[in-house]
Parts: C-alpha cells; structure tokens; sequence
C-alpha cells in the first residue's frame, strides 16, 4: 500500500488521520517539531494503532531535515497540516505566521518535486469564505480572509493553483474544515490547547470538568435563532475520513480538488452548551458578554461536493461529537501532560 507522510503529525487532526489512515492499510511516515503537540501523542499511537509509529523530529521548513526523510522513505503522497493555526495570535504576530505557513508549504512542495511526488492534501480552512454573504456555504462562495490566519490560508491556497497550472502531473486536494471537534473514542487522544482554549468546545469541556469557572459567550445578538454564534462543527473522527477519501481521490482520479469538509449542520454556541451538558451530566455555566472582534454571525458548509466527488460525507452528530470530547477531557484532564510533569 502507498506510504503517506504526515507533517504536523502529532497534532490534534493530523493524528486522528494517521490513525485512520492506517486502518484503511495505508502505511504512515509522521514528522513533527512538537511546536505545538507532545511526544506522548506517539505513545497512544502505538497503543491504539498496534505497531511503533514511523516518525521524525523536525521543522518541514528545515530543507536539509525534510530531504532526509524523503531519501530514506518512499513517499508516495503527503498530508500538510503544519501550519500555526491561532486566529487571535496571527494577528499579534503576522511576520511569525507568513512566514512558518507560507515557508513550511513551498518547502514541502519543493522537496516533494525534488523527489517526483505531485500528490498532496492540504489542510484549508473555512475562514478562507469570510463573512459569508449565502449560507449554506459552497466552494464556488467568494473568498476572503479578515486576519493573518486566514490570509495565510487563502495564499496557500493560490500557491497550490499555480502549482497545479505549472504542472499537471500535480494532484492536489485543498480540503476547507469547518469547525473540528470531538475525539477518538477510545478516549486517548484529543484536543489539547496549550493555555485558555481559543475554540468554543474545548472551553466548554474545561468547564465541564471542573477546570474553569464559566463559559463567556461572545454575544447573543447575532441574526441567528437563539442570538449566539452559530458554526458547522464536524467531528474530528468524520474529519479524519476525509483525508482518507481525499488521498483515495487522489490515487485513482489523478485528479485536483478542493472540497468543504463540514456535515451541513450548524449549531448555536447554547446549542453546544446544551448537548455538552448532556453528554457529561454536569452543569456548563455561562455568562453573555461583548462579541469578539471578528466573529461572523453564522458558518455552516454545503458538503455535497464532497460527497459526490469523494464518497464521503460526516456520520457522526453533536451528541457523538460531545459524549467522545467529554471521555477524553475526563480521562486526561491535564491532557497529554502527564501530572507533575514540567508545563
Ligand atoms: C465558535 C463559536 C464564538 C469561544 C475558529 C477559526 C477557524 C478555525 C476554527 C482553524 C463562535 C463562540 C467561542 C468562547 C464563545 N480554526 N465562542 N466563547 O471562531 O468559528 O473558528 O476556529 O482553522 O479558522 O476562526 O471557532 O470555536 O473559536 O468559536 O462564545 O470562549 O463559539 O463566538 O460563535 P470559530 P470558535
């Protein structure tokens, strides 16, 4: 079976991907400069996966130390999802972002021309749409970005199109997640901020577990039913799959594609309070306070590309996304630190 190689690949998507990856008998090579993860997250692979991880410690911006992998694997296609991924944090430090999204990409890209492989799946991002003027959304929507961030991906986006129109032997799948949430079920790897959670779902599940006080809500008079914010959260299991369609799509169409990776769904900020309490059997707390710069009304996917083009679409609802979000912040409430150990 091809062998895939996976940048950013103890991270949050990426690891859940190397597992379901494997079960679909595709063999995994993972890099990663732990910027942003744990090297525990190797340990549960093994445990969950049943065999060592392939794996090398390094920065994909790092030409030398991406060459190396590729000279003693054969890749045969590449997932990239390192990439620095903070909306607020982008916009603090714009030079940081460009530099190490924009940078690792044509890195990646140049050492896998170097080595004759053309096939890749790159790891977008709904901000790509900005304020949508229609919902639901479709990848035909005009494009815009409203932060570094997102800007970043908008240009990866481009530079992935060039690539393509330079060269068609380049197989490209750009894949545009909605809101990713949600763990594996086995409860062993998930979500793991560093610091106070930025996204709605791993705060709400710090409240649940006793860690924080209260959830505040970021307004409640958006043009939505019950005035919170409304997103298309997709679990990170569905998510998963997706890349495994995407290379699928990829080795048998010969073929470029960029597809929403969402469930069509969306959900309120108190709907995710409610089905989190659900799931948890505990009280979620919350308090309504200002809106936060930049935030859109409403963001939910129109996924029928996908499904058409990939044979996929998202199985899983919020009552699943909660119930495995809450078994893995219950089970690792210090997540893949393990206590006592340094921060
Ligand atoms: C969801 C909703 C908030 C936290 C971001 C990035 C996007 C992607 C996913 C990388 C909104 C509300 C949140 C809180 C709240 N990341 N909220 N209190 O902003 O849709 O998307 O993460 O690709 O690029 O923009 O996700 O989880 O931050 O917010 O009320 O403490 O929850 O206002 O309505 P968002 P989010």
């Amino acid at each position: 079976m091809p062998t895939i190689l996976l940048t950013g690949a103890t991270g949050y998507i990426a690891s859940h991907t190397w597992l379901a990856l494997q079960e679909a008998g595709f063999d995994v090579v993972g890099v990663d400069d732990f910027s942003n993860s744990s090297p525990e997250v190797l340990v549960r692979l093994q445990e969950l996966g049943g065999k060592a991880p392939v794996f090398h410690r390094l920065d994909v911006g790092d030409p030398a130390a991406l060459q190396t992998v590729f000279e003693q694997h054969r890749i045969d296609a590449v997932v990239h999802f390192a990439a620095f991924k903070a909306v607020g944090e982008s916009t603090r430090k714009p030079l940081a972002y460009y530099g190490n999204n924009l940078g690792s990409l044509i890195n990646v890209c140049k050492t896998m021309q170097q080595h004759g492989v053309q096939r890749l799946v790159f790891s977008s991002s709904a901000t790509v749409y900005g304020k949508p003027e229609r919902l639901p959304i479709r990848e035909d929507s005009p494009l815009s970005t409203t932060n570094p961030y997102g800007a970043t991906k908008l240009m990866s986006e481009q530079i992935l199109r060039d690539l393509e129109q330079s060269d068609a032997a380049w197989h490209i799948a750009c894949l545009r997640y909605f809101n990713p949430v949600g763990a594996h079920p086995s409860g062993r790897i998930g979500e793991d901020p560093q610091g106070i959670p930025n996204n709605l779902m791993p705060y709400v599940a710090q409240v649940a577990v006793g860690q924080r006080d209260r959830l505040q809500v970021f307004g409640k008079d958006y043009d939505t039913p019950d005035g919170t914010g409304v997103r298309d959260y997709i679990h990170v299991m569905d998510l998963a799959e997706g890349h495994v369609a995407a290379l699928r799509y990829l080795f048998e169409q010969r073929r470029s594609v960029t597809v929403n990776l969402g469930t069509g769904q969306g959900y309120s900020v108190l709907d995710v309070v409610r089905a989190y309490e659900r799931a948890s059997g505990r009280p979620v707390p919350y308090e309504i306070v200002a809106r936060r710069p930049g935030d859109i009304d409403a963001c939910y996917a129109d996924p029928a590309l996908a499904r058409s083009l990939l044979g996929w679409q998202a199985q899983r609802d919020l009552d699943a996304m909660c119930a495995d979000s809450w078994r893995w912040q219950s089970q690792n409430p210090t997540g893949f630190r393990t206590p006592g150990a340094a921060a």
